[in-house]
């Protein structure tokens, strides 16, 4: 077996996840205009994308924006016509977020709504069945968007959990963090749950995905 490495990381980044200038102002500029440096890898942005096109969304909503990166990549993978909902609670990264997605040219089809995530995910029932639903933001809260996101994705639809690995912790690896034994219990949850299918994609910091049935 060949274990994943920084080399296939950037084999796999130069052939499939090449940036556009868009791309490349939200990856360069959000740590630069003080955010913390967590977007997600670019090959895992391309995952977020191929999954958003894969299940045809539509409508798609994303729990954490910070600066955009990944938010630009699931807009850019919507069918046309289609919309992202992307939420955050903090208003520096909404507004760093907002430009790039101006930068990038997918503001029309992302609306960014400031908030706490749970608060606003409950406004939101109304507006749904959504096709997609990626979550990103405070790890203690993960069960919650992603019970949230069992009742408000289509059959079909398709739920992305990006830190599923926690730089490999949760399966023993180095010390692990607060947040180790929190995504261990939530993987755990999530693989028993009925009515889906689920795995981790495990590029970058993992990628727990799931797929609801018909
Ligand atoms: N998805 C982004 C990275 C998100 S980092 C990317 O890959 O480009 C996590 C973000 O979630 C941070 O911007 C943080 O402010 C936000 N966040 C954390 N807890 C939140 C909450 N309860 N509600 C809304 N946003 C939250
Ligand atoms: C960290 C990384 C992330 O991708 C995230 O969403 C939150 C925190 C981190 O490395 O601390
Ligand atoms: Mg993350």
């Amino acid at each position: 077996m060949v274990t994943y490495s920084v080399d296939i990381s950037q084999y796999i980044t130069r052939l499939f996840a090449v940036h556009d200038e868009g791309l490349e102002t939200a990856w360069e500029e959000t740590p630069r205009k003080g955010l913390p440096a967590i977007s997600v890898r670019p090959e895992e942005g391309r995952f977020l994308q191929f999954l958003a096109r894969a299940c045809g969304a539509r409508k798609a909503v994303e729990i954490g924006s910070l600066g955009g990166y990944s938010g630009i990549w699931i807009a850019r993978g919507l069918v046309p016509g289609g919309k992202l909902i992307t939420l955050e609670k903090e208003e520096k990264h909404a507004k760093v977020a907002q430009e790039h997605f101006r930068r990038a040219g997918v503001s029309d089809r992302v609306e960014l709504r400031i908030g706490n995530a749970l608060s606003l995910l409950e406004e939101m029932h109304q507006e749904g069945p959504f096709d997609f639903v990626f979550i990103d933001a405070d790890k203690p809260g993960y069960k919650d968007y992603f019970s949230w996101a069992l009742e408000n994705v289509r059959p079909g639809g398709i739920i992305a959990a990006h830190n599923a690995l926690r730089g490999g912790s949760v399966a023993g690896l180095g010390d692990g963090d607060s947040h180790t034994r929190t995504m261990q219990e939530f993987n755990r949850w999530v693989a028993n749950q009925p009515s889906i299918i689920s795995t981790i994609y495990p590029a970058g910091d993992g990628t727990l995905i799931a797929v609801k049935s018909f």
